[in-house]
């Protein structure tokens, strides 16, 4: 009887021993990389990030001049910039680049389109409108190379240009110019940037101050929509005839967008 109640008390404990080593190696392969490689996927992929708000940065705190001389130093760094940027895009509810192309969807496919700052050339590949793409690297025979303030576009020759979150440069006046250059009269301008930018509840600028800058360009304010959570989105018409009085226009200063760590 004696001994029964002895097998029975050591085999409890064993029973004890083996759930406390399994709850301790669960816990550790919570808080431990299960394998090498996964580690090194964890390491590379922060590493990555990292290097993609540097670049990110660096690209809201220069001239569209210094941008495209810093890209040109290094092009592998406009690969790194994008697969940041797409990894954080696909964090975002609704992208503006998706809300630009359905605008564009509903209208002539007759309507000529530059792309100020097209990044991978998505709304040239998802619409039948002749579109010109603009970037400071090309790596597709349809994106054209350069600084976007100054295109190789005729003057009044276009129906839209679009600046979806493209305004970055410290200069962005400038490219904003060169679209009312570029636009025939009654042209529309497409504006989508990050929302906190034109926040002044976040820092930002007054986007009422950014409205009238660019309506004293030569624009009349269509429409404003602040119903996304990540970014605000403009639809402006060049005016007809350009104003006759000369004024100094007041550009808020947009500041950098600083994407979170993920
Ligand atoms: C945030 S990404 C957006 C890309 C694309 N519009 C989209 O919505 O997916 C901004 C792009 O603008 C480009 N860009 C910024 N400044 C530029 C400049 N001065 N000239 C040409 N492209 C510029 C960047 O290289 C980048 O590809």
């Amino acid at each position: 009887m004696e001994g029964q109640r002895s097998r029975n008390r050591k085999s409890a404990k064993r029973r004890r021993a083996q759930i406390n080593e399994q709850n301790r190696d669960a816990k550790k392969s919570k808080s431990e990389p299960s394998s090498g490689s996964s580690f090194l996927e964890k390491m590379k992929a922060r590493l990555s990030g990292g290097h993609f708000r540097m670049i990110n940065e660096k690209l809201y705190t220069c001239t569209g001049e210094e941008a495209l001389d810093y890209f040109k130093e290094d092009p592998s760094l406009f690969n790194v910039y994008h697969a940041g940027y797409q990894a954080q895009m696909s964090q975002w509810p609704e992208q503006p680049v998706h809300k630009i192309i359905e605008w564009l969807q509903v209208r002539s496919p007759s309507l000529t389109v530059a792309d100020f700052g097209c990044g991978d050339a998505r709304v040239a590949k998802s619409v039948k409108n002749k579109v010109f793409s603009f970037d400071l690297v090309s790596n597709d025979p349809d994106v054209i190379a350069g600084d976007m303030a100054n295109t190789c576009l005729d003057s009044s020759s276009v129906d839209v240009a679009i600046f979806c979150l493209s305004l970055m440069g410290l200069n962005y006046p400038n490219y904003l110019k060169e679209a009312h250059r570029v636009l025939k009269p009654s042209g529309w301008l497409l504006i989508a940037e990050v929302k906190s930018r034109l926040d002044p509840k976040t820092g930002g600028a007054d986007s009422n101050k950014f409205i009238k800058a660019v309506c004293d360009l030569g624009f009349t304010s269509v429409s404003k929509d602040f119903t996304n959570k990540m970014f605000v989105l403009f639809h402006f018409m060049k005016q007809e005839k350009p104003s006759s009085k000369r004024k100094e226009i007041a550009w808020p200063e947009l500041k950098p967008c600083i994407y979170k760590r993920r």
